[in-house]
This record gives C-alpha cells, sequence and structure tokens, in this order.
C-alpha cells in the first residue's frame, strides 16, 4: 500500500532576504505546500512574520500555504491571514479559550482548518472537534524555532489520533529527516514538515528523500 504524503518545506529556515526565490526553488524541487510559521514573540519565544509579508509572497508562489500561527489569541487575526492569501490556516489547542469558535471562524473564511498540540497536550482535546476539521499537526518539538531534535513520544500520538479519525490528515511538524520521518508514517501520518533538513541540503535531493518513502510498502 502506498500512501499519500505530502512535504511541506518550512519556509523558517529559508534566506528572508530572498523569500519570492526560496518558494520558486522550492516549488521547482517538488515541494507539495509551503509551510508558513507565524510566531508572536508571545505564545512561543520568537518572532517571525504576519500578514503583510505573506500577501507579497503569495503574489509569487503557486503553492498551498500552509499557515501555523503560533500566535495568542489567533481569533484576532484569522481575517488578515485568510485575506493575505493562506490556504489553510493551523491553530493551537492551546492559544484559545474557545476553540470550537475558531474552528468554525476560519472554516467561514473559505479555508481549511488544522489544529495543532504542542508536545504535552493530551490527543484528547479532540475528541469533540474531530470531525471539524481537514487538520491535525502534530508537533514533534517543542513550538518556536527550528533544527530541534524530534520528540519520541509523538509516534503514540500519532497513532492516538489516527485511532480517533481514520480520514483527518496527520500532519508533523519539528525534526523531520529521512531518518524520523518512516516511523511517523508508520504509526498513520501523512504531512511532512521539513526545515533545517530541506533547507541544509540541495532542495530537490532532500524532498526526494523524504517522498522516496512514499513508494516504501507499509
Ligand atoms: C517550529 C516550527 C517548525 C520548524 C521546523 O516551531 O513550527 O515548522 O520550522 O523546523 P525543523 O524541521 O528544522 O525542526
Ligand atoms: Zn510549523
Amino acid at each position: 500500500m502506498t500512501k499519500n504524503i505530502k512535504i511541506a518545506p518550512s519556509i523558517l529556515s529559508a534566506d528572508f532576504s530572498i523569500l519570492r526565490e526560496e518558494l520558486k526553488a522550492l516549488e521547482i524541487a517538488g515541494a507539495d505546500w509551503a509551510h508558513i510559521d507565524v510566531m508572536d514573540g508571545n505564545f512561543v519565544p520568537n518572532i517571525t512574520f504576519g500578514p503583510p509579508v505573506i500577501k507579497s509572497i503569495r503574489k509569487h508562489s503557486n503553492l498551498f500555504f500552509d499557515v501555523h500561527l503560533m500566535i495568542e489569541a489567533p481569533e484576532r487575526y484569522l481575517d488578515a491571514f485568510a485575506h493575505a492569501g493562506a490556504d489553510m490556516i493551523t491553530i493551537h489547542v492551546e492559544s484559545t479559550i474557545h476553540l470550537h469558535r475558531v474552528i468554525q471562524q476560519v472554516k467561514s473564511l473559505g479555508k481549511k482548518v488544522g489544529v495543532s498540540l504542542n508536545p504535552a497536550t493530551s490527543v484528547d482535546c479532540l475528541k469533540y472537534i474531530i470531525d471539524e476539521l481537514d487538520m491535525v499537526l502534530i508537533m514533534s518539538v517543542n513550538p518556536g524555532f527550528g533544527g530541534q531534535s524530534f520528540i519520541e513520544t509523538t509516534i503514540q500520538k500519532i497513532k492516538d489520533v489516527r485511532e480517533m479519525s481514520s480520514t483527518v490528515d496527520i500532519q508533523i511538524d519539528g525534526g523531520i529527516t529521512d531518518k524520523t520521518i518512516l516511523k511517523c508514517i508508520e504509526a498513520g501520518a501523512n504531512i511532512f514538515v521539513a526545515g533545517s533538513y530541506v533547507f541544509s541540503g540541495n532542495y530537490k535531493e532532500r524532498i526526494e528523500s523524504l517522498k522516496i518513502i512514499d513508494k516504501v510498502v507499509i
């Protein structure tokens, strides 16, 4: 059986001074999505970029924009990210009090919706909302920085979410390499963010080394 694996390079590891060229290079290299990490210096210690930057790069890329919001009270900015050109908006369970309402807000803006869990967050919080979601993002590192090591307890979490839903997309973010991806696929995940791994080598070779797994019979 082959699975529909998607690779979403994180532009957090790109050269910000030439983002437009970096996105073009990713597209040519075979990336399926562009993963866009938005950080507010509050929910996570780091600060990256917001809607104006996304709006500006949107004009220069055909890639699916997978926007990962690591910001407090994301409900304040959903309109702005939707209008800037996000295709998918993923919010953290830990970042809002009214998660159900925020999910409905994203859907009403005509965007795909994902919900993300920090490494210490139990999958139990998904029980009453999972049928509303396009994607569950399981963080395999603590959010905030690229280049961290994969946390092994992620594997059991993937299995737990896959047991809750056979259809929801399961995305893994953090520490993904050609070494860590296989066990995540075996556990039931199908969309992979890779930042430092893709950007620290030849983009095409790195993306192919992750996609080759798609051909593996599991
Ligand atoms: C971390 C971000 C990730 C990060 C992954 O907070 O959400 O998307 O870019 O980086 P790597 O692949 O280097 O662990
Ligand atoms: Zn991310």
